[in-house]
């Protein structure tokens, strides 16, 4: 068993009967949202996912998972997503599968949210892994510029056909390739009063643990209450 898949089968074991569960996106996530849909299966897990994304939509569907939107529910009960970057002090980039808006979105409403990683991902200090900004495409050449100016090497998410991607939200991602991040709550501010900008991966205070695979077996952090 591989270690994401290790991380995904042991943070399904938090899922209860009756919960209304975040359902996170990427490799990662694929594998707690494949476990669900076994337990639904096999042992009958009474719950409500509500996706993060397209492609885990097409997933929990296939696996039979009954669904809500985010709309749909008040809260979320636990939300369960991968990161790309988890710092000392549990500060985390996320989007390298440019569903950071919905990711966020999820987040936001979830009474807990749990990140699942493999080992490799958890850092000293963020931004080695590049940050991905969501924009809106009218105006987003000059958020390009303007990143370029304040130094932040910015470079457009692209398809594998070399196209501007565009987001399950219709946006672009611009990725800021920062190198390392001192002051992840000051960045995250600044980039939230640029307009034009609709969300950014830096995921602040989200999490209440992360359950980390290591060769020995998955590993839980709790996050200390801040
Ligand atoms: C999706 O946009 C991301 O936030 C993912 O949750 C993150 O990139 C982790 O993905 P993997 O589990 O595939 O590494």
């Amino acid at each position: 068993m591989n270690l994401k898949e290790l991380v995904g089968i042991e943070a399904a074991t938090y899922v209860k009967d009756g919960m209304i569960v975040g359902l996170g996106t990427g490799s990662t996530a694929y594998y707690f949202v494949k476990e669900l849909g076994r337990r639904v299966k096999e042992e009958d897990l009474q719950i409500t996912g509500v996706v993060t994304s397209i492609r885990t939509e097409e997933q929990a569907k296939e696996l039979g998972i009954p669904l809500k939107t985010i709309d749909e529910v008040e809260s979320v009960d636990l939300t369960v997503d991968g990161a790309d970057e988890i710092s000392d002090d549990f500060q985390g980039i996320k989007g390298g599968g440019a569903a950071l808006l919905f990711e966020k979105v999820v987040a936001t409403y979830s009474k807990e949210c749990i990140w699942i990683v493999d080992e490799s991902k958890m850092v000293n200090k963020l931004g080695d892994f590049p940050l991905p900004v969501e924009v809106v495409p009218f105006g987003s050449h000059n958020l390009f510029r303007l990143f370029e100016a304040k130094g932040y090497n910015p470079t457009w998410r692209k398809t594998d056909a070399g196209e501007i991607l565009l987001t399950d939200g219709d946006h672009h991602i611009i990725d800021l390739h920062l190198e390392v991040i001192e002051d992840p709550r000051a960045l995250a501010d600044e980039l939230d009063k640029c307009v034009g900008v609709v969300e950014h991966g830096l995921f602040i205070d989200m999490i209440s643990r992360v359950i980390v695979g290591t060769p020995e077996g998955p590993k839980t952090l709790e996050v200390p209450t801040r």
